[in-house]
C-alpha cells in the first residue's frame, strides 16, 4: 500500500519535473543554439541596404563600395529595366493572383519563357519564382527510387536540397573528378534513371565545371545532366549564352537551369531544354505547379536584361578586363584566389573568426564584403568571396586593392 502510494507519487513528480523541465528547455533551447553560433563565430546578422544595387550602396547612413553582389552587369539599377518594370505594372497590375496552370499565366510570362527559350539556343523553357524552386523541385521531379542523382561536392545548398527531397540514392563526387565521376555511373548502371548535377560556373569557388567531359560520359552511360548555370547565364561565352556557349556544346541530354537573379539584375529562375522535358516537368514539378506566377514588373524587368545582355556585349567586355585587372593584382599582394577562371573570385582566409575580423576591417575602411563561412563552405576554407560589376569604376578597384594591401600587412596580428 504504502510502497504504491510511493511509486505514484514519484511518477508524479517525474512527470512535473519533465514537464518543467520540456517547457523550460523548449524556451531556452534555441538560445542556447544561438550562444553556441556565437561561441563558433557563426552566428549570422543582416546588414540594411538603404540605396539601389550598384558599384556604391548606402548602409546606416554610410557609402560603402560593394564588392560582394551577383549583380554582375550592374543591371539591378539599370535605368531601361526600371522603364520597363513600371510599363508593366501600369499596363498588367502587380500581381499574378494565382499559379500559372490556374489563372496566372499572363502574357509576359510567355514572352520571356519565348526569350530565354531563344537566347538558351533550345526547344523550350519553363519559368520559376526563384532559382532556388528549380533545385530544390525539379531534380525530384526527374527522378525516382530506382533512379540515382550524382552530384558535384561543390554544388550549391539548392542542389542539395533538390537531392533531399528526391527518393533516388545520392552520390557525390569530388569537385570536377571525371574519374570518380565514371567510376560513380559505372557502379551505378542498372539504375533506371542516372541523373548529373553540375554548376556552370561554381558559386563560391569560380571554377568552370569540365562540361564537355561530363557529357561524354552521359552520353556513354545515358545519363541526364542538369547544369546550373545560375552564374555562367549573361557571362560566359561570346554572347552571354552560358556554360554551353563557352564550349561550344549543344545537346538534348544537357537540362540548363539558370536565374535571373544575378548577371540579369531581376529574380526568378528559368529550366529551358527539350520540349519533351520541359512538357514533363510542367506537369511534374510542384514548385511550379503550387506557387503563384512571378508577377509582372519582375517579368518585364527580365526580358529587358535579356535584351540588353544581346546588344551590348560590351558590359561583359568591361567586367571580364576590370575581373582580369583585379585577379592579377590579387596575386602580386600574395592572395590565395584558388586560381579562378571567372568573374567570381574568393579570397581563401581559413578560418571563420579570422574571415570575420577581415570583413569586419574592410567594412570599417567602407567596403562591403561579408565573411564566407562554414557550412556554406568547408571548414578550413572560409573566405571572402569578391565579385566586381561591370560599372565599377577604376578608382573603386585601386581603392579596394590598396585596403586589401593593408589588409595583408595587418593580417596576421588582427
Ligand atoms: C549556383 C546557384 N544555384 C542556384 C541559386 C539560387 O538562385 P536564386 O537566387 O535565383 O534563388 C544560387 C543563388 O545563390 C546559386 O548560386
Amino acid at each position: 500500500m504504502l510502497n504504491s502510494y510511493f511509486l505514484s507519487l514519484y511518477f508524479i513528480l517525474v512527470y512535473v519535473n519533465n514537464y518543467l523541465k520540456g517547457y523550460d528547455s523548449i524556451v531556452n533551447f534555441f538560445q542556447e543554439e544561438i550562444k553556441k553560433l556565437k561561441k563558433k563565430g557563426l552566428y549570422r546578422t543582416l546588414n540594411v541596404i538603404e540605396s539601389a544595387q550598384g558599384p556604391i550602396v548606402k548602409s546606416g547612413g554610410r557609402d560603402f563600395l560593394l564588392f560582394s553582389s551577383n549583380n554582375y552587369l550592374g543591371l539591378a539599377n539599370h535605368p531601361e529595366l526600371k522603364k520597363a518594370a513600371k510599363e508593366a505594372i501600369d499596363k498588367y497590375g502587380v500581381g499574378t493572383g494565382a499559379s500559372r496552370l490556374i489563372s496566372g499565366n499572363m502574357a509576359l510570362h510567355k514572352e520571356l519563357e519565348d526569350e530565354i527559350t531563344k537566347f538558351k539556343e533550345t526547344e523550350a523553357a519553363l519559368l520559376f519564382t526563384s532559382g532556388y524552386m528549380v533545385n530544390v523541385s525539379v531534380i525530384s521531379a526527374l527522378t525516382d527510387r530506382d533512379d540515382v542523382v550524382i552530384i558535384d561536392k561543390l554544388c550549391h545548398a539548392s542542389i542539395v536540397d533538390g537531392c533531399r527531397l528526391s527518393k533516388a540514392k545520392l552520390q557525390i563526387y569530388p569537385h570536377n573528378d571525371i574519374n570518380a565521376l565514371e567510376k560513380i555511373l559505372k557502379r551505378n548502371i542498372n539504375k533506371i534513371k542516372k541523373l548529373i548535377v553540375t554548376e556552370g560556373v561554381f558559386s563560391m569557388q569560380g571554377s568552370i565545371s569540365s562540361l564537355p567531359e561530363i557529357l561524354f560520359l552521359a552520353k556513354k552511360y545515358k545519363a541526364l545532366i542538369l547544369l546550373d548555370d545560375a552564374h555562367a547565364t549573361g557571362i560566359l561565352g561570346n554572347k552571354g549564352r552560358g556554360t554551353c556557349e563557352y564550349f561550344d556544346i549543344k545537346d538534348e541530354s544537357i537540362i540548363q537551369m539558370g536565374t535571373f537573379s544575378k548577371a540579369l539584375g531581376s529574380l526568378g529562375g528559368f529550366i529551358a531544354g527539350s520540349k519533351s522535358i520541359i512538357n514533363y516537368l510542367r506537369n511534374k514539378t510542384r514548385s511550379f505547379i503550387y506557387s503563384t506566377a512571378l508577377p509582372p514588373a519582375v517579368l518585364a524587368t527580365s526580358i529587358k536584361a535579356l535584351e540588353i545582355i544581346k546588344n551590348n556585349p560590351e558590359l561583359r567586355g568591361e567586367l571580364w578586363k576590370k575581373v582580369g585587372c583585379l585577379k592579377n593584382k590579387l596575386k602580386e599582394l600574395g592572395y590565395n584566389i584558388l586560381n579562378s577562371p571567372s568573374q567570381i573570385i574568393p579570397i581563401i582566409i581559413g578560418d571563420n573568426e579570422k574571415v570575420l575580423k577581415f570583413s569586419k576591417f574592410l567594412y570599417e575602411k567602407g567596403i562591403f564584403i561579408p565573411a564566407i563561412r562554414t557550412p556554406t563552405v568547408s571548414k578550413g576554407t572560409e573566405r571572402l568571396r569578391v565579385t566586381i560589376m561591370s560599372n565599377h569604376k577604376e578608382d573603386d578597384l585601386n581603392y579596394l586593392l590598396n585596403v586589401l594591401s593593408d589588409l595583408k600587412r595587418v593580417g596576421l596580428v588582427l
